[in-house]
């Protein structure tokens, strides 16, 4: 009997009965056998716990598929004579590039990182000598065939063993030392590796993932080791691939936190992204480090202490306000807006709506529209968003537009700083819409005070309307004066009124058309797209 590790308790209620191989909790109703145990408190799933117990009761169980079972044992004796040589002494030079990278011998086989010396064929000899067949070598994926028979793979690396959720060896990638050639090659996929439901060092963070209730996620082989080796033993690597749902299940299984930690100039890729949004669709949470320019995890950890990488990690942002604000220049710009609407909307469509709700205000404020076209866009049930301007009508772009005209208005009205910065020619020429016109006009000519009144008893609800849509506007741009309202929405309407100067001189016959107006046109269009 003793506390159950199923729930808390202060005093024992978890049964163990030795006669029926069972378990069974009288506080919280958990009960089972020793696999249920296994695959509850580790997280694994049948037959890796089935493995996990094999190995430890010291039974090898017969692999379910043969070829399996050969390849395995063939990567186990690479793995061997790999730490063999990284120890011995063609192990040299790669011994001091590791020094060179802080990685210390005990570090070394502490991780089991190996080394395929510079020659043609150690490898494949040294199996040969072990009696493992030409055809098991290549199956496994450490050699390759060339004109004179086999030769190896990975040649000058230094190795690191890729193992699957248990620990059993399942592939490996080698780093080049020196020289010409690709930084890293990996071993080929097979019935054994499949990169898309792997991630690397799962096996080793897969408990502090769960103790910890997060996983960090990085890209390299090196950042993986340089997190484990600070402390951050939680940590897994995608190997640079893009994220599949897989290993989101495989992540989502230990902890439902994910920081992610990419280099600060793959991290703002959309297609980054959108793997980020596959863990986000599993029902993890995830939050995007932001690493110094050009600096990956491994070179922060090299440079700074790890409470400085923690800190890091407190100051990681949502997924959802990473992407807003990584997309903010392009949203606020006439000619990439579109696609950044595209991208943004793919992303959160893919979200929970109350997850995206909490983010409401940022992206109303960085997409400058209002939360019900926000949420219109979210539920699908407005024009899907698209890049082809000519088949699909601009609707949501149109009301936008109103609101800018509205909020234009708004600020004129009671912000003199702003009456003071637009003259009345100007606002005919950036307005479109009749009431925003009038009222524009009135509030750069007339003297407002007590006018909003009139127009209320004199029934004109659409300016006094066009106000109150304008101030609502205004409030959820999220700035911090009217002058910064004042700037943005005047730069939207300009390149607005722009690109319509544009169209319409482009729709005229070629011989009607003032080319020295486009051209000044298409010269003022770069000033305000911003
Ligand atoms: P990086 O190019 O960022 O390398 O690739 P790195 O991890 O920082 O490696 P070091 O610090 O220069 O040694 C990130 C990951 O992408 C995969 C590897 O898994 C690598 O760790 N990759 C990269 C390849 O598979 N092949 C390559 O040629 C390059
Ligand atoms: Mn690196």
């Amino acid at each position: 009997m003793g506390l159950c590790p199923f729930h808390q308790e202060n005093t024992p209620s978890f049964h163990v009965y030795s006669d029926t191989q069972s378990y069974y909790c009288f506080g919280c109703h958990e009960s089972g056998d020793i696999f249920t145990y296994i695959m509850k408190t580790e997280g694994l799933s049948f037959p890796e716990a089935l493995g996990v117990l094999a190995d430890r009761a010291g039974i090898k169980l017969e692999a379910y598929h043969r070829e399996e079972a050969d390849i395995s044992s063939v990567l186990e004796l690479a793995e061997k004579f790999f730490t063999g040589s990284m120890k011995g002494n063609a192990g040299g030079a790669a011994r001091a590039y590791m020094s060179r990278r802080k990685f210390t011998p005990e570090d070394l086989a502490r991780y089991s990182l190996g080394y395929s010396p510079n020659a043609w064929d150690s490898l494949t000899l040294y199996l040969r000598s072990k009696g493992i067949p030409d055809k098991a070598i290549l199956d496994a994926g450490l050699a390759l065939e060339g004109k004179y028979g086999l030769y190896d793979r990975f040649r000058g690396r230094v190795i690191f063993p890729i193992r699957d959720i248990t620990g059993k060896v399942i592939a490996f990638g080698g780093r080049i030392i020196d020289g010409d050639g690709v930084k890293y090659i990996n071993s080929p996929e097979g019935p054994l590796y499949r990169k898309r439901r792997n991630l690397y060092m799962l096996d080793a963070a897969r408990k502090a993932i769960r103790e910890k209730g997060r996983s960090i996620l990085v890209e390299g082989y090196m950042d993986a080791l340089r997190l484990h080796k600070s402390g951050f033993t939680e940590t897994v690597a995608s190997l640079g691939t893009s994220l599949t749902p897989e290993q989101a299940g495989l992540l989502s299984r230990y902890a439902d936190t994910c920081f992610i930690c990419y280099d600060s100039d793959s991290a703002g890729q959309e297609a980054t992204i959108k793997g980020m949004y596959t863990l986000a669709e599993h029902g993890l949470r995830v939050h995007v480090v932001h690493l110094p320019r050009g600096k990956d995890p491994d070179e922060f950890l090299s440079s700074y202490p790890p409470e400085k990488f923690e800190a890091l990690l407190r100051s990681a942002k949502p997924l959802i306000m990473m992407h807003v604000d990584s997309l903010r220049p392009a949203l606020q710009n006439w000619k990439t807006r579109r696609t950044a609407l595209n991208a943004l909307f793919e992303g959160l469509s893919r979200l929970p709506l109350d997850d995206v709700l909490q983010y409401m205000g940022s992206i109303c404020e960085a997409a400058a529209m209002t939360p019900e076209v926000v949420k219109s866009y979210l539920l699908k049930d407005s024009q899907p968003v698209s890049a082809d301007r000519e088949k699909i009508p601009d609707a949501p772009v149109m009301k936008h537009n109103d609101e800018l005209e509205a909020g234009m208005c708004a600020l004129l009205w009671r912000s003199p700083e702003c009456r003071g910065s637009l003259s009345l020619d100007e606002a005919m020429s950036i307005l479109g819409n009749e009431s925003a016109r009038e009222t524009a006009a009135a509030a750069l000519t007339e003297n407002t005070e007590g006018l909003e009144e009139l127009w209320l008893t004199a029934g004109e609800t659409e300016k006094t309307g066009l106000l109150r849509l304008g101030e609502n506007f205004c409030a959820q741009m999220g700035c911090s004066s009217d002058s910064e309202r004042f700037v943005k929405i005047y730069c939207a309407l300009k390149s607005g009124s722009i690109e319509r100067r544009i169209a319409e001189i482009k729709s005229m016959p070629p011989d009607k058309q003032n080319a020295d107006e486009l051209f000044a046109l298409y010269a003022q269009r770069g000033l305000y797209n911003r």
